[in-house]
């Protein structure tokens, strides 16, 4: 019997995808609903019971779409949100090393993926996810989006974007205190994971500071457990502990 839903959007990412594998799995109480712009994952057997979307993109018109058919299949509360998106590297944008390097055209790019597109969500989710129900929302974020962390610099534009994701997380979360008090923020570090988006950066990472997305899925469940309601935005990493903004 399900008693719950968990959304997971973004879904194709590394760590979405064990998140999903381990909802599937293990909890039998859940509802799964992914939404992705490739399902091709998701169409293996363990998913039979999860409902799937596919979009084109991530326009604010097609967001309102799927979230009014997220809407019809939904057949319990949505306990959980996971907003994976997030881009580092693309066939043309490379982390900027230096001033030089950087250029509007790239950080326009990345603060539409990894801070406008998240907020989008957020913004069309809210009405139903406000109630009584508890509700957890969690941004997928990155320390090096905290300014008061940053001691190393480069990275302007993904840095830039992560916080203003962490800004826009922030500033919903004193609205929600006030209109959705049910509804929880967390922004999340998941540390260095075994994805697509880090491969080009783990030469120098130490083999037990990379984690695989399995370990770092389950880090994130317990997190959202141990989480309270409070009114206030959480910016904690993949050990459960907080990151100045
Ligand atoms: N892996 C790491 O070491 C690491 C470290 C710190 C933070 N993070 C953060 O963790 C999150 C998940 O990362 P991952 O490692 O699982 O990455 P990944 O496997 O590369 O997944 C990429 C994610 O970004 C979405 N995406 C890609 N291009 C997009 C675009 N143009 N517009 C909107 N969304 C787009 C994908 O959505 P679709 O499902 O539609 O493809 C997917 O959710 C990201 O926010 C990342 O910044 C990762």
């Amino acid at each position: 019997m399900k008693n719950q839903t968990t959304l997971i959007i973004g879904a194709n990412s590394g760590i979405a995808r064990a998140l999903a594998i381990q909802i599937a799995t293990q909890e039998k109480n859940t509802q799964l609903i992914v939404i992705s712009r490739n399902s091709d994952f998701y169409q293996q057997k363990i998913f039979n019971d999860s409902a799937v979307f596919t979009v084109a993109d991530y326009q604010e018109e097609t967001i309102k779409k799927v979230i009014q058919q997220v809407w019809e299949v939904s057949r319990t509360h949505i306990a959980q949100v996971f907003i994976c998106h997030g881009v580092l590297h693309t066939d043309r944008i490379k982390p900027e090393k230096k001033l030089q390097d950087f250029s509007a055209e790239n950080l326009s790019e990345l603060m539409l993926s990894n801070a406008i597109t998240p907020l989008l969500w957020l913004k069309r989710l809210t009405p139903m996810l406000s109630g009584n129900n508890p509700c957890k929302v969690v941004f997928f974020s990155a320390r090096v989006g905290s300014i008061s962390d940053n001691r190393l610099g480069g990275w302007y534009s993904y840095r830039a974007s992560k916080a203003a994701l962490n800004m826009l997380i922030k500033s919903t979360s004193i609205e929600l205190a006030r209109s959705a008090k049910n509804i929880k923020l967390i922004s999340f570090h998941p540390g260095t994971t075994d994805t697509p988006l880090s491969k080009p950066f783990q030469k120098n990472v130490p083999e037990d500071k990379l984690f695989s997305s399995d370990f770092v899925a389950t880090q994130l469940q317990k997190i959202v457990i141990n989480s309270d309601i409070d009114g206030q935005a959480s910016f904690i990493d993949w050990q459960g502990e907080a990151i100045p903004w």
